[in-house]
């Protein structure tokens, strides 16, 4: 099965809020859906992947830690958050680019699974990492916009150039030179 195409920051739907998964998508299509979320990124050898970022303005993310079970969040709400780490990140939909970000410690999850069965989860250090991220991204936000400013102004110009490479790359594979 092929993967599906990571959207690059900013385009859309990567910096607007996603709309809650409709009741009717439920069942077996959507689980396919969230299959292929996770082999896609499983093969670009990412840890979270959220459905704005393969094009769907849905509020709908999948995980896995290293060693982890996948797993499917769909409509999820974060119901507590507390404590603080701070550790680099990265994204998918920003290749090569990481920077420090602060988090809650430890977060309380509600969601849906593909069937729309609800369930919490308690998850800490990484994995509550992780879940922060992605969760970010149904509201438009990427990791960025949680650095400081000046961190996030000088990222932001160095994103400018690592996209520009990204797309002569995909625009002409032979030709497109990596400095
Ligand atoms: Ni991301």
């Amino acid at each position: 099965m092929s993967s599906l195409n990571i959207v690059l920051y900013p385009d859309d739907p990567l910096t607007r809020r996603a709309d809650p998964v409709p009741e009717t998508r439920f069942g077996l299509r959507l689980q396919m859906f969230a299959r292929r979320m996770l082999e896609t990124m499983e093969h670009m050898e990412g840890v979270g992947l959220a459905a704005p970022q393969i094009g769907r303005a849905w509020r709908m993310f999948v995980m896995r830690e290293p060693d982890g079970e996948p797993l499917v969040f769909v409509n999820p709400e974060i119901l507590a958050m507390d404590g603080e780490q701070t550790g680099d990140e990265g994204c998918l939909s920003l290749p090569g680019l990481f920077g420090p970000v602060t988090r809650a410690q430890r977060v309380h999850v509600r969601a849906l699974d593909p069937k729309g069965r609800p369930f919490e989860l308690e998850a800490e250090g990484f994995a509550a990492r992780i879940i922060q991220h992605e969760y970010d991204h149904l509201d438009g936000i990427v990791f960025l916009d949680r650095m400081d400013v000046f961190s996030r102004e000088a990222a932001l110009r160095e994103w400018e150039q690592q996209r520009a490479i990204l797309e002569a790359e995909r625009n002409n594979p032979a030709r497109a030179a990596r400095p």
